[in-house]
């Protein structure tokens, strides 16, 4: 049995419902499980776990900085035992764009940090347009438009492969 820490960075849950999956299949495993907000009241103490995972999702462009602040400040701690990184984002439901190799975000990340996860994955998230303020819901129809996805202004859409999700989390449970 391993002490797992999952850390999420969301806007709208959908990270963290994915944590949560994660978190089910982890303890079936036999694991001892914490997911938490990473930008949330409570730091945690990575060095006290046996194998830290992180998920995040993307909003026009970008994982949000304090996912690279998390990573700068603990970098030691995460290289020292088994990670795990994961990306949410809506490109990856194109079954072109759905590897960490083939997701511009995922390889964007990997850009960005010199933190190498023994385990990456990309999810496909979730579109809620009847959460979305003006700006926002404008925007992704916008996008969607032009990248030929759903465009329903009174429809949510969810894109996950929880298949997908659940084999990450037992992947990451047997390292
Ligand atoms: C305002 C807004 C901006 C977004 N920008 C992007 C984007 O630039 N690229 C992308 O692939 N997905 C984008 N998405 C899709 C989100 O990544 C997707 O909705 C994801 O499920 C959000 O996860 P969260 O609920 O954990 O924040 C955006 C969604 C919203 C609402």
């Amino acid at each position: 049995m391993a002490r797992i820490l999952v850390l999420f960075s969301t806007v709208d849950g959908h990270t963290a419902a994915i944590c949560e999956r994660l978190r089910r299949v982890l303890a079936g495993q036999g694991h001892d499980v914490l997911v938490l907000a990473l930008d949330g009241a409570a730091e945690p103490a990575p060095e006290a776990f046996d194998r830290i995972v992180i998920g995040a999702s993307i909003r026009y462009g970008r994982h949000r900085k304090a996912v690279f602040d998390f990573i700068e400040r603990h970098r030691r701690q995460l290289e020292g035992r088994p990670t795990a990184f994961f990306s949410v984002n809506i490109v990856a439901r194109k079954p072109e764009k759905c590897e960490p190799h083939t997701n511009p975000y995922l390889r964007k990340f990997l850009r960005q940090t010199t933190w190498r996860p023994t385990h990456l994955a990309v999810f496909a998230g979730r579109l809620d347009y009847p959460r979305y303020g003006v700006f926002d819901r404008f925007m992704i129809r916008l996008i969607m438009c032009i990248t030929h996805g759903p465009t329903d202004p009174g429809r949510s859409y969810e894109f996950t492969d929880w298949a997908k999700v659940e084999a990450f989390g037992e992947a990451v449970g047997k390292v």
